[in-house]
């Protein structure tokens, strides 16, 4: 494994959902994304001394986006291609949780255990969270589906389906969810939901969640 990142194939997809250009760096969600690919890079290098260095540089990276964005990406996560974060501030990920390929967080999001120690969730491929999102314990999220915003997922989430609430309910209608327009007023044009529509991680399209097992 290269500790560059430009050969990266997960940054690489992480950059494609971006979807705004050649300069994802930015936008305040894609430090911490790319801290967390630098840091799994890193682990999966050969020991040695450049490993080192290379741990106490990621840890100290980590801690200074952490607390700059108030995005926490430990990189013992592990979280598949193309994981897009809209905004930042309060994202807090345990490092037990499994990200599939091409999910979807926003700012507030927390995905982690329900008491220390306990079992974290998993998101399959396609999973978004709306704004502030609560998703505790070993619940599994299926492909594709959402939670709405400020909603508390404390149960598994069939795949394509709605949940919402505190704790979430499981939307049962007959059609399929329909499109919505995320746009969120007065959000600054990088890092707002502009161009989200045509950015729904077309470069995952047939791709398999590189670094994950789900
Ligand atoms: C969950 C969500 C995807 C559902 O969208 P939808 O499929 O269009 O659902 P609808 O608007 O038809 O609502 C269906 C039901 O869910 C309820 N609902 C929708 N979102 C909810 C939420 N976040 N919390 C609680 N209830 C919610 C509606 O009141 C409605 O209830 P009812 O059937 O009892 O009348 C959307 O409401 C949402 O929360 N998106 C997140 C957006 C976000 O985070 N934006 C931040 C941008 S910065």
């Amino acid at each position: 494994m290269t500790l560059r990142a430009h050969r990266d194939p997960d940054w690489a997809a992480d950059v494609a959902r971006w979807g705004l250009g050649r300069m994802p760096l930015r936008e305040q969600s894609m430090w911490a994304l790319w801290v967390y690919r630098y840091g799994r890079r890193v682990d999966a290098a050969p020991p040695g001394f450049a490993q080192g260095l290379h741990r106490r540089l990621h840890l100290l990276l980590h801690t200074v986006v952490e607390t700059l964005t108030g995005i926490s990406l430990p990189k013992q996560t592990r979280i598949g291609p193309g994981l897009r974060i809209w905004h930042f501030g309060g994202i807090f990920v345990n490092p037990g949780t499994v990200i599939g390929a091409g999910c979807t967080l926003r700012q507030g999001v927390t995905l982690g255990n329900r008491v220390d120690g306990g079992p974290c969730p998993v998101l399959e491929d396609g999973v978004e969270l709306g704004a502030y999102a609560q998703v505790l314990g070993g619940v599994r999220l299926g492909a594709g589906c959402k939670v709405g915003a400020m909603s508390v997922v404390l149960q598994d989430v069939p795949p394509g389906a709605t949940a919402v609430g505190n704790p979430a309910r499981i939307l049962h209608r007959g059609e399929a969810a329909r499109p919505r327009n995320d746009a969120c007023p007065g959000a600054e044009p990088v890092g707002a939901d502009a161009g989200q529509e045509q950015n729904k991680h077309p470069a995952l399209q047939g791709q398999e969640p590189g670094s994950v097992t789900l």
